[in-house]
């Protein structure tokens, strides 16, 4: 089983990247062949200050070794290693229909909060699916937000197979029954955790770089505690019950605290007699115990800049000798010497 996916860097990452995507990233990685990158194109929709896009393109390839992944499973690179992946994009866009990226949600929601869109916003979608694509994944671990661009993915997929592969079946994408061929872009599946597939930020929206709501993953631990001390609560008495939804403080201990210490706070919220002060100082401490030993980590692969570039560039070789050779086969189906 192949498996890929990626995070932007676009800003520094954030326990909704973590519990969301990376946690199952790190997970998987024993499980089949894993891919993992750093979508620095992407980023650049957001990021246009040079040496901030290179400072957060490192900082990513940081977090994922400091989270766990370990570069001798899994392949890590960034995304502008491989240009395979802006040949695809460009052959994959001639059979996207201009309708689907114009329902995008992540286009939709940006249009709607006044971002001016450019063409690399609107075209977002195709180049993720060229990430994909390129790479046969099988399943992308992904939080709730993305599943339309992997839904997307597999469309497109059908469309370039049935338009370029003579006898694919789009019944029979595999290829399985005598007189029908294999597509030459594999159809992806979306792997998506459902108790975290939406992590809440402080302000109980989604935990987002762009709403200015999250908790960074080694932000600086003042900086840490003074948000988790700002998670919107409401005016329900000391002694009272608190309520279960609609409630951000509680949805992140569920999600940070292990199940046996969680099942406790759950009886004594439900029950009443603690303030929403105390169960936010649980939520630090917990979020201390989770990510102490990665900020370790982190300060050791800080000490180490060339460790981490030889890393990249392994990475890089690896998704590059994969990326060639389905691009071979692409180029060849569609008429490009
Ligand atoms: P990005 O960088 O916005 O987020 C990276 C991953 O984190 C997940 N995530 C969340 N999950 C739950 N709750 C949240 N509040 C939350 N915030 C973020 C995202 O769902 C994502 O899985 N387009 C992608 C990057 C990308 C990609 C790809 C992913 C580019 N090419 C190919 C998979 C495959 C993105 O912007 O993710």
């Amino acid at each position: 089983m192949r498996i890929l996916s990626g995070v932007q860097s676009s800003g520094r990452l954030h326990i909704g990247n973590y519990y969301g995507a990376m946690r199952q990233f790190v997970q998987l990685q024993d499980q089949g062949e894993a891919y993992y990158f750093i979508a620095n194109y992407h980023a650049l929709t957001t990021v246009r200050d040079p040496k901030l896009a290179l400072d957060l393109t490192r900082d990513a390839a940081l977090t994922y070794l400091s989270l766990g992944l370990d570069p001798k499973k899994a392949v890590l690179f960034r995304q502008s290693d491989v240009k395979e992946v802006l040949e695809l994009n460009w052959i994959l866009g001639t059979v996207v229909p201009q309708a689907h990226l114009e329902r995008a949600h992540s286009y939709k929601d940006k249009i709607a909060n006044n971002i001016s869109p450019d063409f690399g916003l609107f075209a977002y979608p195709v180049l993720m699916a060229a990430d994909i694509l390129l790479y046969s994944a099988d399943q992308v671990p992904v939080g709730k937000d993305q599943i339309q661009h992997i839904e997307f993915a597999r469309d497109w997929a059908v469309k370039f197979n049935t338009q370029y592969v003579p006898g694919y079946d789009p019944a029979d994408p595999e290829g399985k029954e005598r007189g029908h061929a294999p597509g030459i872009l594999k159809l992806p599946s979306a792997f998506v955790q459902e108790h975290s597939a939406t992590v809440p930020g402080i302000d109980g929206r989604k935990m987002s770089k762009s709403y200015g709501n999250t908790l960074e993953l080694f932000g600086e631990e003042k900086d840490i505690k003074k948000r988790i001390m700002s998670i919107k609560t409401d005016s329900t008495a000391v002694d009272a019950p608190k309520p279960t939804t609609d409630a951000p403080l509680y949805d992140l201990l569920k999600l940070m605290l292990p199940a046996g210490e969680f099942s406790d706070v759950d009886a004594s919220w439900k029950a009443g007699g603690k303030g929403y002060g105390d169960y936010k100082k649980k939520l630090l401490e917990a979020f201390h115990a989770t990510f102490g030993p990665a900020r370790q980590r982190r300060q050791e692969l800080l000490n180490d800049p060339g460790e981490l570039e030889r890393i990249l560039q392994d990475g890089a070789q690896r998704a590059r000798a994969e990326a060639t050779r389905l691009m071979d086969q692409v180029r060849r189906a569609v008429g490009i010497p």
